[in-house]
């Protein structure tokens, strides 16, 4: 391949950056151009995509967010906008694409081929650690760490009102985030979307802590939380325990942003020259990931249809810490 595209699509990640230094710095070394394609799958369909060159991935490394922004596109879902977007790609002469995404960036690039055969590379990039094929996905690690950062803030205050305290963190539909910066953070409970009855637990937890006398609490609670999010499960608990003076804090979109980690900044130029390595050797269809410290290729298929389940002894683990 002489040419190649690159884009950023769904929720940024800190450490994408790194990952598109990466993709182009490998391409250069393969001698192989890459256009960067803003905004993902809708500046394909737009025709907003650029050559890069080494001189444009300098001093990127440390930022996050995409300097080729991203977008959740509704017009790629259509067989027309996948039409643009294809004539687009052959006019620029892009022969292969570096897909950095979640699931649904797999989807999109499966779908693609299918229509059109443009070959495709998956990069793991999502804050969420939800991707099958990686044990872990570029930004999870920065999330969770800033999600540590505001509970161990919050520890400060509920410590000086005794109060207990509700933090929902992200993961639309997983729980690794809140389960990681749960245990690093002393949570004296943590509620999963994968776990069943958390609420059930909480209580009983509670009613035997009552006993305890223990003066403030800290409960993380994942966005995807099937019993409700931060607020509703708060005011069950308040309905049941009227004697706790509760607060709620959602971190949100904060755990987004910010300096990716050494770690994700290293996963994601791992992963990025992967991806090129793989795209030029012929390889499509799959995403890379790393799996037991060594890069191991996932087909899209798998990555999309398989789930990857929390750790179980961190969950056992959890629960033991919290007595
Ligand atoms: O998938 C990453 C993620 O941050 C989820 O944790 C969250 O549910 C979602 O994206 C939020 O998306 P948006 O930025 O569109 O509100």
């Amino acid at each position: 391949m002489k040419r190649i595209g690159v884009f950023t699509s769904g929720g940024d990640s800190p450490g994408m950056n790194a990952c598109i230094r990466a993709v182009v710095r490998s391409a250069a070394h393969y001698d192989t151009e890459v256009i960067g394609i803003r905004r993902g799958y809708q500046g394909m369909i737009e025709n907003d995509m650029a050559r890069l060159e080494m001189k444009d991935v300098a001093n990127i490394i440390q930022y996050g967010g995409t300097m080729l922004k991203t977008a959740r596109s509704k017009d790629f879902m259509t067989e027309e906008g996948r039409r643009k977007a294809f004539n687009h790609l052959e006019k620029h002469g892009i022969e292969g694409l570096v897909c950095i995404g979640g699931d649904g960036t797999y989807t999109g690039a499966l779908k693609f081929y299918d229509e059109f055969g443009i070959p495709s590379i998956g990069v793991p990039g999502t804050i969420d650690n939800d991707l099958y094929g990686t044990d872990y996905t570029i930004g999870y690690d920065t999330a969770v760490n800033t999600a540590l950062d505001a509970i161990d803030r919050i520890r400060d205050t509920a410590d000086s009102h005794n109060r207990v305290f509700f933090i929902e963190v992200m993961g639309r539909d997983s729980g690794f985030i809140a389960l990681n910066a749960g245990i690093a953070g002393g949570a004296e409970s943590i509620l999963l979307p994968e776990i069943m009855s958390d609420f059930g637990a909480l209580i009983s937890h509670f009613e035997n802590k009552s006993r305890r006398r223990k003066d403030f609490s800290i409960i993380v609670v994942a966005e995807g939380e099937k019993d409700g999010n931060a607020f509703e499960i708060a005011k069950k608990f308040q309905a049941k325990f009227d004697m706790y003076d509760i607060r709620v804090s959602v971190l949100g979109h904060i755990q987004r942003g910010g300096k990716p980690t050494a770690n994700d900044r290293i996963l994601a130029s791992t992963l990025g020259s992967a991806a090129v390595k793989s795209l030029l050797d012929g390889v499509s269809n799959m995403c890379v990931g790393v799996v037991n410290h060594h890069v191991r290729l996932t087909s899209f298929s798998d990555a999309i249809n398989k789930r990857k389940t929390i750790d179980a002894t961190l969950w056992e683990l959890s629960k033991i810490l919290s007595h």
